[in-house]
Order: structure tokens, then C-alpha cells, then sequence
């Protein structure tokens, strides 16, 4: 039997760690890989690092359709500082009479003498350096060198696959920039459920709202921040402020019962059509309470927010972009939505306009009237279509 052992930070993983670990397994003919989540490596600092178990489950998430890739968390299990060393001594226990093969990335073979044991290592173990193939140094070099010193065998794999960083997935998740083309789609919607790498106030508004709201609508929102970041993206308008906009278009959306409660003890005037469709409310009092419970005072953001159930006649391209992402993120599961987020890409007003008749449909299915201004916004939006069409 040949297994793997291929170690790192995942912090988060990426689908550069996934490629290599395929090609890796491909080309040593590897029976079982195990990507170990290092707990706390003894020549890095710790700061900042995301919690062990929070990266295993992002592992965990990224593999779990991989035939021979496993996730590990033994370096998490095991008591005090973690030496690779251990963790191959555990392995060579684990499947006896079995070749071992440690993967590493090219950059760490030059540190490998100073690892702890490094000739117990290469007695329990071939270590295989994964290499890129315009690396400048000569890796076969540095192979040969660790060979004569410490014993056993030293591959080198060229992997050719994209150049990923998790340095860069983590300051692009603070600064609104998509991952969606970095990351295993499990490990972005955890990321994002979970507010992963988020600036601090957004993190702190995530876990008020997870105090506020069901489990579902949080998840739901969460899954409409990463929705809105990436039509921002791609329509060139601030992710930033879409992202605040989606994460706080929902911010009161309580039962009907309560918003109506609210709105009488509040002395807030309530409209015929709130009357008959209470959930409405929820858009307008959001943006009151992102402005005077979370200080949200960017009336670009605000607006976003207040009109995200019926939209209006002039809306902005970030007002458009939230109200589409909320109607086709991921969770969203309603006959048709396939069709919306194909178009979402293409043509915001065309998406809108789908989502709109969508919900009209409903309504009258449902015995309702369409609300008069709806159809304004209707033809509001048709009116754009037939413009940027005629242009
Ligand atoms: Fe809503
Ligand atoms: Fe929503």
C-alpha cells in the first residue's frame, strides 16, 4: 500500500492544495492521501490563525467527493507542539508494511534539515517535494544534499496547476473581493456562512444577527452576502457596500405578527398593503435599523436595503444587485430560479424583471392583487431593458 501525507495551515485550503494533491496521488500511485491540518506548526506564528477545527471542517467540506483524498486532524488531536515527525510515526503505525510518502511544497525542502528528526523521518518515510516547473533554484540540487546528509529517498513532482495563495483568499474575503474561482464551492459557502476573514465589525454584525434571527434566515443571508459580492464584482459596483446591504436586508425579518407588533408600539404608520402583506415591512424597518442600531449611515446602502421586497422606479445598479441576490443565492430553491441566476450575469434588469414576475405569479396564485407600484417597477424595468437593447 502507498499513502500519502501532505501537511499544511489550510487556512483556509484552496484548490490549489486540492490539485496537487490529485496529481501528487496520480503520479506516485498513492492508495490513500491524507491532508493533515497542522495544529500549531513550530516555525510559524500562531497569530491570526483561524481555529484548528474551523479549518478541518473547511477541508473536510472540500474533499468530501474525493476518492482517495482524506481529510486528518491527528496534528489537532495530538497534545502540545506538533512535529511532522509524529505525525509520520503515526501513519507508519497506522498501515503497516506501507511505502509513506510525505509531500511537501517545493519552498519547504530548503528548510527540511532543521525540521525536528529529519533522518527519523526519511527512515520512516520518501519525501516527495512538490515543484514548480519555473522554479529558479535547483530543487534536484537541495534533493541530493538532504539525501547524502540525512539517508533515504528525495522526489521531486512538478505541478503545474494554478497559483493559489490563502494569504490571498484571505485578504480578498476582507477587502469583498469573490473566491468563488479559488476555493471548492463547500469551502466558500462555510467561509461565508461563518463570516471567515471578515473585517471585525461585519463579524460583530453576524453574530448580532445570529442572536436575532433563525438559523435558515441567517444562513440565507450569509449566502446573499456572497451572492451580491460577486454581482457587484461583476458589474464593477463597490462589493463593499453590497456586501453591508446584504448582510443587513433581512436585519428585522421576524415573524408577521411581530413586525406588525412592532411597528404599533413603535408608532410607526402602517400602510394598507403592510396590513395585508406584513412581511413588506421588514425592507423599510431593516434600513431604520441598520441605520440607528448599526450605524449604517451610507444612504446608498440604506436605500439598498429599504427597497430589497418591491424595488422602485429609478433604482440604483447596487439596489438591483441586492434585490437579485437575495432572490437567487444559493439556498433558493423555486421553479425557475435556474433561469434567473443564468441571467443574473448577463442582464441585471432582465434578472430583476424574471424575479418581479416570478413573485407576481405567486401572488395571484396565491388569491392577492399585485400591488399597483409593483407593476411601475415592472414596466420601469422594461423600459431599461428595451433602452440598453436599443443602444
Ligand atoms: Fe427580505
Ligand atoms: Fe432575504
Amino acid at each position: 500500500m502507498k499513502i500519502g501525507i501532505f501537511g499544511g495551515s489550510f487556512d483556509p485550503v484552496h484548490l490549489g492544495h486540492i490539485m496537487t494533491a490529485r496529481s501528487v496521488s496520480k503520479e506516485l500511485g498513492l492508495d490513500k492521501l491524507f491532508m493533515v491540518v497542522a495544529a500549531n506548526p513550530p516555525h510559524k506564528d500562531n497569530t491570526g490563525r483561524l481555529p484548528g477545527c474551523m479549518r478541518y471542517r473547511m477541508l473536510d467540506a472540500a474533499v468530501k467527493n474525493e476518492e482517495l483524498i482524506f481529510p486528518s486532524d491527528v496534528e489537532l488531536k495530538r497534545e502540545g507542539k506538533s512535529y511532522t515527525v509524529d505525525t509520520v510515526t503515526f501513519y507508519k503505525n497506522q498501515y503497516r508494511g506501507a511505502e509513506i510518502f510525505l509531500i511537501v511544497g517545493g519552498d519547504m525542502l530548503e528548510n527540511f534539515p532543521l525540521w525536528r528528526e529529519p533522518k527519523l523521518i526519511l527512515e520512516k518515510a520518501k519525501l516527495a517535494a512538490v515543484t514548480r516547473p519555473d522554479a529558479s533554484r535547483d530543487m534536484r540540487a537541495i534533493a541530493d544534499d538532504i539525501e547524502k546528509r540525512f539517508g533515504g529517498k528525495v522526489l521531486l513532482s512538478e505541478f503545474t496547476g494554478p497559483e493559489i495563495s490563502s494569504t490571498e483568499i484571505r485578504n480578498r474575503m476582507k477587502d469583498a473581493i469573490p473566491v468563488d474561482t479559488m476555493v471548492a464551492k463547500p469551502t466558500e459557502l462555510y467561509m461565508y456562512e461563518n463570516a471567515l476573514y471578515m473585517p471585525p465589525e461585519l463579524i460583530e454584525i453576524r453574530n448580532s444577527l445570529s442572536a436575532r434571527l433563525r438559523r435558515k434566515r441567517l444562513n440565507h443571508t450569509m449566502m446573499t452576502v456572497c451572492e451580491a459580492i460577486k454581482l457587484a464584482y461583476h458589474y464593477g459596483v463597490d462589493t463593499r457596500k453590497a456586501r453591508l446591504a446584504a448582510l443587513l436586508h433581512d436585519c428585522v425579518k421576524l415573524p408577521n405578527k411581530e413586525l406588525l407588533d412592532f411597528c404599533t408600539n413603535n408608532h410607526q404608520e402602517i400602510s394598507d398593503e403592510e396590513k395585508a402583506n406584513p412581511y413588506l415591512i421588514h425592507a423599510r424597518l431593516g434600513a431604520i435599523f441598520a441605520s440607528e442600531e448599526f450605524g449604517v449611515k451610507d444612504e446608498e446602502v440604506l436605500q439598498a436595503i429599504r427597497y430589497h421586497t418591491i424595488g422602485h422606479v429609478g433604482m440604483s445598479m447596487l439596489d438591483k444587485i441586492v434585490y437579485v441576490a437575495d432572490k437567487i443565492e444559493c439556498t433558493r430553491d423555486y421553479e425557475g430560479v435556474d433561469d434567473i441566476r443564468r441571467m443574473a450575469y448577463n442582464d441585471i434588469n432582465r434578472a430583476m424583471l424574471l424575479a418581479m414576475k416570478h413573485s407576481a405569479d405567486y401572488t395571484v396564485a396565491s388569491g392577492k392583487t399585485i400591488n399597483p407600484y409593483t407593476e411601475s417597477v415592472m414596466s420601469y424595468l422594461e423600459n431599461e431593458i428595451k433602452n440598453t437593447t436599443e443602444v
